[in-house]
């Protein structure tokens, strides 16, 4: 099977990792991964264009094609391009020359008769280099997610990177839905409904109810959007797959519960098969999610969020 890779940014490595695993698993569930630095390699039936179109985290990607040692004996199982060019990327702890893309690129234009183009290759040839290992990887192209605009903002929304990347770990495909409970200007529904992940929106505030329908009126999205407390999950959960929120919190939370009272009462009527993705903030943290895979993501000093996976 081929393998593909994702090269991460150095934040939130864990969490870009697992993004990009999980999307792979919402349409591979044998997807097989391993990691090194901030490098992931999959083993999956799915392209890493369709990764790469939906994770939030990715800096390059494509697929590997073979590793190498002798650079002159670089020989890649790939039909010959047009054009080519080739780009290091070192995430090892040594020092790689810099002249390594022109060597390699001599050998590959001699092997191939192929021309070298800095501005336009028909492929870029990518030299990853790790500690353990020197890979070669290919693109024909470069993939960046296409994003939702969002035309209100409100101060206590979550933001759209944010947004997606938990969208991505509940592992839904296309035609799947989530419920977001807790709404807000709808920037959980904007990413899945972007990745054409169908979603229900719930917020007791008539007010983040209306900023969440023209949010997703401006890009003729869909999603319904239901003026209610978060019980209204009972209703229907027959009807989703997959509960991803951003829990309220401070002038968020506008409830006569206690912050934490309100995320174990949450917590306790969302059905242990369903899939739950919840940020909230550190120091909330309830029994019923002690299992739970969970990252911390540092905002300012008063201000670390949980993401939580269940
Ligand atoms: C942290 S904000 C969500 C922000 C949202 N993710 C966004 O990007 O705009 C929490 C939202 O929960 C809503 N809320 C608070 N308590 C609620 C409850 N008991 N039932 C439903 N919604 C509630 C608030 O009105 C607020 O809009």
């Amino acid at each position: 099977m081929l393998q593909s890779f994702f090269v991460l940014p150095g934040q939130y490595e864990d969490l870009a990792r697992d993004e990009v695993i999980s999307i792979s698993k919402s349409y591979d569930p044998k997807t097989k991964s391993s990691s090194e630095s901030r490098l992931v390699i999959l083993e999956s039936k799915v392209s890493w264009k369709k990764i790469a179109s939906r994770a939030t985290f990715v800096r390059n990607s494509g697929n590997i094609v073979d590793t190498f040692d002798d650079i002159s004996k670089i020989d890649p199982p790939i039909p010959k391009p047009l054009s080519f060019v080739c780009r290091t990327i070192n995430l090892s702890s040594r020092k790689i020359s810099t002249s390594l893309e022109k060597q390699v690129g001599g050998v590959l234009s001699r092997r191939w008769g192929s021309k070298v183009s800095l501005s336009n290759p028909h492929l870029t040839v990518y030299l990853i280099i790790t500690d353990s290992e020197q890979y070669l990887g290919c693109a024909d192209t470069k993939i960046e997610p296409k994003l939702p605009i969002k035309v209100i903002k409100h101060p206590h929304e979550l933001d759209l990177k944010l947004s997606r990347c938990i969208v991505n770990l509940s592992q839904l495909k296309e035609g799947k839905t989530i419920c977001d409970p807790f709404c807000g200007t709808g920037t959980i529904l904007l990413q899945a409904e972007s990745m054409e992940i169908k979603s229900i929106g719930i917020d007791f505030d008539p007010l983040m109810c209306s900023i969440t329908r023209k949010n997703l009126a401006a890009n003729q999205f869909k999603s319904k959007v239901i003026n209610s407390s978060y019980n209204e999950i009972r209703n229907i959960k027959g009807t989703i797959d997959a509960i991803v929120t951003d829990l309220p919190y401070g002038i968020a939370s506008r409830s006569s519960v206690s912050p934490k009272k309100l995320v174990k009462d949450f917590v306790s009527i969302i059905p242990k098969r369903k899939k739950l993705v919840i940020v909230y903030k550190k120091g909330l943290d309830v029994e019923e999610m002690s299992k739970a895979k969970k990252y911390e993501i540092y905002r300012h000093k008063s201000l670390t969020r949980v993401i939580a996976v269940r």
